[in-house]
This record gives C-alpha cells, sequence and structure tokens, in this order.
C-alpha cells in the first residue's frame, strides 16, 4: 500500500465527453448529462452526490458542445437580475453553486473511452487519490452511493468500486468483478472483466459507476491500451492495480437508474417523481390513469 492510501478524498472526476449515441437526436446539440430527470439535470445529481460525501473539487472532461454543463454551474447574472427584480427566489440555483475556483474542465479531444477520459484529468488530480463519478448511472440511496463509498473507503483505504448484482443474461454490457471474500457490504476484488461473453463472466456483480482510485492508475492508463470495442477501458487499467494495492467494491444500499438507457431514464423520471413529496401523489394517479 502506498502512503497515499487514505489520504482524504477531496477531488472528483465527472467524464462527460461521451457521445451520447444512444439519446441521438436528443444529444446531438445538447450533452447527455444536462437532460434532467424532473427539473435537474443528471450532472447535477452526481455533483450533489459528491458534495454530500464532503468532496468539493470538481473536475469535469469536457469536449465538443459540452459547454453548457459548465455554463450550468456558473453565475447568471442576467436571470438572477431579473428574477430579484421580479421578487422571485434565487434559492432554487443554490444547488448550482460552486466556490470560485472549485469547478476544473479539462478537454479530451477525441472520445477515446472512459479509461483515457479519466486520464485527461491527470494533472488537475496530482498525486492524490480521487473519486469518479459516471453522471448518466444515477444513484438515489440514503446516505449517497459516494458517502457510503468514502465510509468504507475510510476504513480499507486503497481502492473501491461500487457494484450491484444482475441478472446474468445482462452481464455482458458491463463491466464485472471477480469476488472474493466478504464481510457486509465489502467484497475483496480479485479480477476485472469488461464486458465478458455470456457464460465467462466471473461474476454477476457488475461496476456501477462510482470509483475511488489512487493516483498510480494513471500511471497504469499511461500506456493507452485499447480494449473492449476498441476502447481505452478503464476496467483494464483497474484491473492492473489488483494485486499491487488493495482493491474492494461497495455494494451500494440504494437504487441505481441506468440513465444512459432511454427505458433506465423514463424508470428514473418515475421512481424520483414517485418519491418526490410536492408531485407523489398525481404523478401515481397519472400513471395509474395511463395503465388502465
Ligand atoms: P458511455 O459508455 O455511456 O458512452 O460512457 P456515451 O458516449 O456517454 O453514450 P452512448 O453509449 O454513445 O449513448 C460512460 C461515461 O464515460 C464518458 C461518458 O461521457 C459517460 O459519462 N466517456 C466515455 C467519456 O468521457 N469519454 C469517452 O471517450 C467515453
Amino acid at each position: 500500500m502506498t502512503s497515499s492510501s487514505r489520504k482524504p478524498i477531496r477531488k472528483a472526476v465527472f467524464p462527460v465527453a461521451g457521445m451520447g449515441t444512444r439519446f441521438l437526436p436528443a444529444t446531438k446539440a445538447i450533452p447527455k448529462e444536462m437532460l434532467p430527470v424532473i427539473d435537474r439535470p443528471l450532472i447535477q445529481y452526481a455533483v450533489d452526490e459528491a458534495r454530500e460525501a464532503g468532496i468539493d473539487q470538481l473536475i469535469f472532461v469536457t469536449g465538443r458542445g459540452k459547454t453548457a454543463i459548465v455554463e450550468h454551474f456558473d453565475h447568471a447574472f442576467e436571470l438572477e437580475a431579473t428574477m430579484a427584480e421580479r421578487d422571485k427566489s434565487l434559492a432554487i440555483l443554490e444547488p448550482t453553486r460552486i466556490q470560485p475556483g472549485n469547478l476544473v474542465t479539462v478537454r479530451q479531444q477525441v472520445p477515446l473511452g472512459l479509461g483515457h477520459a479519466i486520464w485527461c484529468a491527470r494533472a488537475i488530480v496530482g498525486d492524490e487519490p480521487f473519486a469518479i463519478f459516471l453522471p448518466d448511472e444515477l444513484m438515489i440511496g440514503q446516505p449517497g452511493c459516494m458517502k457510503q463509498m468514502v465510509e468504507a473507503y475510510n476504513a480499507v483505504g486503497g481502492n473501491l468500486i461500487s457494484v450491484l448484482e444482475v441478472p446474468e443474461e445482462d452481464v455482458s454490457s458491463y463491466g464485472v468483478i471477480e469476488p472474493g471474500a466478504r464481510s457486509g457490504a465489502l467484497t475483496e476484488v480479485r479480477g476485472l472483466v469488461e464486458k465478458p461473453k455470456r457464460g465467462e463472466a466471473p461474476s454477476n456483480l457488475i461496476i456501477s459507476g462510482r470509483y475511488i482510485l489512487q493516483p498510480e492508475v494513471m500511471r497504469v492508463l499511461e500506456a493507452q491500451e485499447k480494449g473492449a470495442g476498441g476502447e481505452i477501458q478503464l476496467t483494464d487499467a483497474m484491473a492492473k492495480m489488483i494485486g499491487t494495492q488493495p482493491f474492494h467494491a461497495v455494494t451500494f444500499a440504494g437504487k441505481r437508474y441506468d440513465c444512459g438507457s432511454k427505458t433506465g431514464f423514463v424508470e428514473a423520471t418515475l421512481a424520483i417523481a414517485l418519491e418526490r413529496e410536492d408531485m407523489r401523489d398525481d404523478v401515481r394517479a397519472m400513471a395509474l390513469r395511463l395503465l388502465g
């Protein structure tokens, strides 16, 4: 274990440079991460989850056409001045406020894969452990997923990934872990494979969009080796760290919605609407009516 393995987690990387092809044409001019679930864009849920976990230095790995994400967290002078003039409360904009200097963007010029996107943040991450959020995976829990992971990190250090169980027939779409010893929500990770063929997966525990990694992963990513789908895969780089540093999976106690897929997005919208006090009764009545 390196000396950096128990440094506090202060930085989070949000890779948002993907093309979002599954949501075209909606994502032609609008980043996938700006699609709203009810009244908050996906990126807002992820940033809220990071802050709840005590992480306030936000690193966005962006690409062409992604400026709306940065603007979302900017001071909107005209909007705020007009709202104030009309006596409208600005409290609704509170979640979009970021301390000056706490938001940094780096560009991934070509979307060569998630591993490459993370590597693009290496100079800002520096020599400390960091969190990663894939904002299209919406994690709803009490406490939130990253807070659960930071608590686990404080106990075991090293590298952690969030996992959840899926039906065997679905594993080929995901990164899958080879599990070792289990203790409560923690499972030792013995191996990792990205998008295994059906029947060759080491388990049905999939990596679910939240990570705490040691900075050494950047050196592994430096090699820029291509994996599944011809992309530079984060899973492959993490797999190379197993055995050199502690590596655990945390089973998330909560609900995960795959908002990178259309049905997952609809599910998230409906589930969250049914939880929200301000709308659940109306939405429930509407859903029952639609279902006949
Ligand atoms: P996805 O596999 O969901 O790809 O990326 P995508 O481009 O966002 O969407 P589809 O599949 O074309 O519809 C998982 C995460 O990794 C980021 C994406 O922005 C998303 O948050 N990513 C992926 C990058 O930042 N760069 C890449 O080169 C690839």
